[in-house]
């Protein structure tokens, strides 16, 4: 999968993602993640991207000409309409990030551009033109959509094929299938005075799995019962 991320920070993007996992998965070639700098794209002679906003009001507002122009460069590099791409805008209006909804990415799409807002946002109509879907990493504002953005590619990215040593990773843990995944343990068998559990050493597979299931269920009835709620606040059956 690719992931073309349209931002004013690529250093900071290219930063995080560059570590660990995610590194690793771009540098065996499972993904494929590159930044491209709004600025780059400007048509001003000064590089800026942001103006004020008509009507007045606090703040700047990045302009439409340059991001729209770095998308048109995105589509350049990366041509072919069986390409299966989705634009997406970082933003605190769009639809709170889901485990599900990056399984559906994941899936769904072969390419990924990802706008990252900046300073009061983005004049409107670049949204309008180019934006398929909004995502926002939850209610609150942040001061820039970098972080959400390498959020969403990470939660995405790690549920495509090689990136991860084992699929069974995702397959059972938090939020995949509705719970919270069960508690675990490794060594020290004692730490501070409490043990392991007994069923977790007794090597019976059934009794293990049997145990896990009650104990993920009882772990999310603990800390996010409303998982287990319907939207109309009734116990799932
Ligand atoms: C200061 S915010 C702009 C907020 C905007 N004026 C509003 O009230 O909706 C600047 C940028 O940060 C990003 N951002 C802020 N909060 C976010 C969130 N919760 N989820 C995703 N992106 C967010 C967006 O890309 C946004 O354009």
């Amino acid at each position: 999968m690719r992931f073309d991320i349209m931002t004013l920070f690529p250093e900071l993007v290219d930063r995080v993602l560059g570590e660990s996992i995610i590194g690793r998965a771009q540098a065996s070639g499972a993904v494929t993640i590159k930044t491209w700098n709004i600025r780059d794209y400007s048509e001003n002679k000064h590089r800026r991207v942001d103006d004020t906003p008509y009507g007045g009001g606090f703040g700047m507002l990045m302009a439409a000409p340059p991001i729209y122009n770095c998308y048109r460069a995105i589509l350049d590099e990366t041509p072919g309409d069986d390409i299966r791409r989705r634009v997406i805008y970082m933003s605190p209006k769009g639809k709170v990030l889901k485990q599900s909804i990056g399984a559906r990415l994941a899936s769904e799409y072969d390419q990924l551009i990802i706008l990252c807002g900046h300073y009061e946002g983005v004049d409107c109509r670049i949204v309008d033109e180019i934006v398929d879907e909004e995502i926002s990493i939850g209610d609150f504002v942040l001061t820039g959509g970098e972080i959400p953005a390498c959020i969403l590619t990470d939660c995405v990215a790690r549920l495509c094929p090689g990136v991860l040593s084992d699929p069974e990773c995702f397959d059972r843990e938090s939020l995949t299938d509705g719970l919270l995944e069960y508690p675990q343990y490794t060594r020290p068998y004692e730490f501070h005075g409490v043990k392991v559990p007994d069923v977790l050493i007794s090597g019976h597979h059934a009794n293990i799995e049997k145990w896990r299931a009650e104990q993920a269920l009882g772990e999310t009835e603990k800390k996010r019962p409303d998982l287990l709620r319907g939207s109309n606040g009734e116990v799932k059956g």
